[in-house]
């Protein structure tokens, strides 16, 4: 089994993604850290928190992390029309009987990479400020991580926040920018690949049918997220599965095309700030510091998702 630490925003796909992992008997999940980004980072801890418990997982640590991006202020507004208010669609629940643990999530990243030398991998699918933050507390995890999965950018593709920028990277470029040249051995899964996976009415059809406290409860958050993409996307049966897609790469790495690029996120420009720029030229001889994935196995992906979720 793979030990992994997973950093969210949960969020919907975050929720999936928890999910997934914790499901999969491929991974072992130490631990979660939560950041702010699709919500504030009470409302993703709180989410995490419930979502491990109808996972009957509430026995995995949980730490809270970073409230605000490294430099810049905060985003006036979270993306409520795609995760709901606070996160999980119209989902509310009663207070999660579970708490976060008291070390903050940049330091409990250092503490696991430190407790598992070179055997854990990070799959982060927010904002970069938690890794980040753990990165300037304790350099040396760079070369004691096994790898670490980021669900962010968009290399050849569009964004999806701006013009040119994905949610995760633009909600903190400087800190993205800073992990990206931090020298860890990171695999980049981004919009160029999450964009062509997709999770549609007749999946969360099946998951009713399956009539389970867990399938209902995700049934009920995806159906949102759906609906939310709809609008964003109307040519699109349904929404993607980003985050999902960081996971599976950790327990399948065949199920992805990897190109290894020099990369560096736009820290100035008036359009593409938080835009994760390639160096695509052949003359390029600067030694890669990201792989990006760049092709993917996109139905042989969402039937392990579905298999694994409801096994
Ligand atoms: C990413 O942004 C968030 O909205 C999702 O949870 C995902 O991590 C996609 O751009
Ligand atoms: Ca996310």
């Amino acid at each position: 089994m793979q030990r992994v630490l997973l950093d969210v925003d949960t969020g919907i796909d975050d929720a999936l993604a928890i999910a997934y992992a914790v499901r999969s008997s491929a991974l072992e999940v130490i631990g979660i850290t939560t950041t702010f980004g699709n919500v504030s980072v009470d409302n993703a801890t709180q989410n995490t928190l419930h979502v491990l418990e109808q996972l009957d997982a509430a026995d995995i640590p949980v730490a809270k992390g970073e409230a605000a991006p490294l430099f810049h202020p905060l985003f006036k507004s979270y993306p409520s029309e795609i995760h709901g208010e606070v996160g999980l669609g119209l989902w509310s629940a009663s207070e999660p009987a579970s708490k976060p643990v008291s070390t903050p999530a940049g330091a409990f990243i250092v503490e696991q990479i430190k407790r598992y030398p070179n055997q854990l991998t990070l799959i982060c699918v927010g904002p970069l400020t938690n890794l980040a933050t753990a990165i300037m507390q304790a350099p040396e995890i760079t070369s004691l991580v096994h790898q670490i999965i980021i669900m962010g950018g968009a290399v050849k593709v569009a964004g999806n926040r701006q013009m040119h920028a994905e949610a995760n990277i633009y909600s903190d470029p400087e800190a993205a920018q800073f992990v990206f040249q931090s020298g860890a051995p990171i695999t980049l899964v981004g919009l160029d690949v999450t964009m062509q996976t997709e999770l549609n009415s007749e999946d969360v059809r099946r998951w009713r049918e399956q009539d389970t406290p867990l399938a209902t409860f995700l049934a009920d958050v995806t159906e949102y997220y759906i609906n939310g993409y709809k609008k964003l996307y109307p040519d699109r049966e349904g929404c993607a599965l980003h985050d999902p897609l960081a996971v599976a790469v950790a327990i399948d790495p065949s199920l992805v095309e990897i190109q290894p690029m020099v990369l560096q996120v736009d820290l100035e420009g008036v359009h593409s700030y938080g835009r994760t720029v390639a160096d695509l030229r052949e003359r390029c001889t600067a030694p890669p510091n990201v792989n990006v994935c760049v092709g993917v196995e996109a139905k042989r992906f969402q039937e392990h998702f579905h298999r694994t979720i409801m096994e």
